[in-house]
């Protein structure tokens, strides 16, 4: 018999060692970027969800709604079973980022896409996903991404030496905040989440007056 997946045990697992260090970071940085955007958003779309790694800091901002959306529903029924809470009830769904998404043009105030771009290998789908999340957002995106560096490049070298053999995928900074200065955004805030030792960035985006 399959175990269920639990959240709790998931994260625990997923997140340790220096992997712990990079979860800290992401999430000081994303909580610093909420503060930015004001106590009170409206509508969040979290997507992909996972199994809610964001959705206690997300739940704080969305007073209208707080929608988890995944590809893999048993991501989405762990974060359903992981809910115990007094505040706002999440809403959960199915959806694949690769097609259009199941939301009206500007449905949300806010769209948090994290640690999905850095999976995305052509140039076609990672227009057609930055094309979505800027559509049904009606003023702010947050995008992690894998930025290209040299120090980077050394570090693949390591990996490669410890046997990782597959790499995943990154894209110059200028390239990447292009795929959404096209759609109407504008950067406010791109931040490393670990300056000269990870590829990792987080982007936060506003809709270009106009658009
Ligand atoms: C690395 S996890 C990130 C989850 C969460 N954002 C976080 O940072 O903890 C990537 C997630 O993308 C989901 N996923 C993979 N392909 C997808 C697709 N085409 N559409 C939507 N979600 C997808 C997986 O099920 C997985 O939960």
């Amino acid at each position: 018999m399959s175990r269920e997946l639990d959240q709790a045990s998931y994260l625990r697992r997923r997140y340790r060692g220096s992997q712990a260090i990079i979860d800290r970071r992401e999430r000081k940085i994303v909580g610093q970027f909420l503060k930015r955007l004001g106590p009170q958003i409206g509508g969040v779309l979290d997507a992909p969800s996972g199994v809610g790694r964001f959705t206690a800091q997300l739940r704080r901002i969305a007073t209208e709604r707080l929608v988890c959306g995944d590809l893999w529903g048993e991501t989405l029924q762990a974060l359903r079973r992981a809910e115990h809470h007094d505040g706002m009830a999440i809403e959960t769904k199915e959806v694949d980022l690769y097609r259009t998404l199941p939301f009206a043009r500007g449905e949300f105030d806010l769209v948090f896409n994290f640690r999905f771009f850095h999976h995305i290998r052509s140039a076609e789908q990672r227009n057609h996903v930055a094309a979505e999340l800027a559509r049904v957002t009606s003023r702010y995106l947050i995008v992690s991404y894998y930025a290209t560096s040299s120090i980077h490049a050394w570090q693949k070298r390591i990996w490669r030496r410890k046997g990782h053999v597959r790499s995943l995928p990154m894209i110059p900074l200028s390239e990447f905040h292009q795929l959404f200065v096209r759609q109407g955004m504008r950067v406010v805030e791109d931040r490393s989440v670990l300056p000269l030792l990870h590829a990792h960035h987080i982007v936060l985006f506003e809709r270009q007056l106009g658009w």
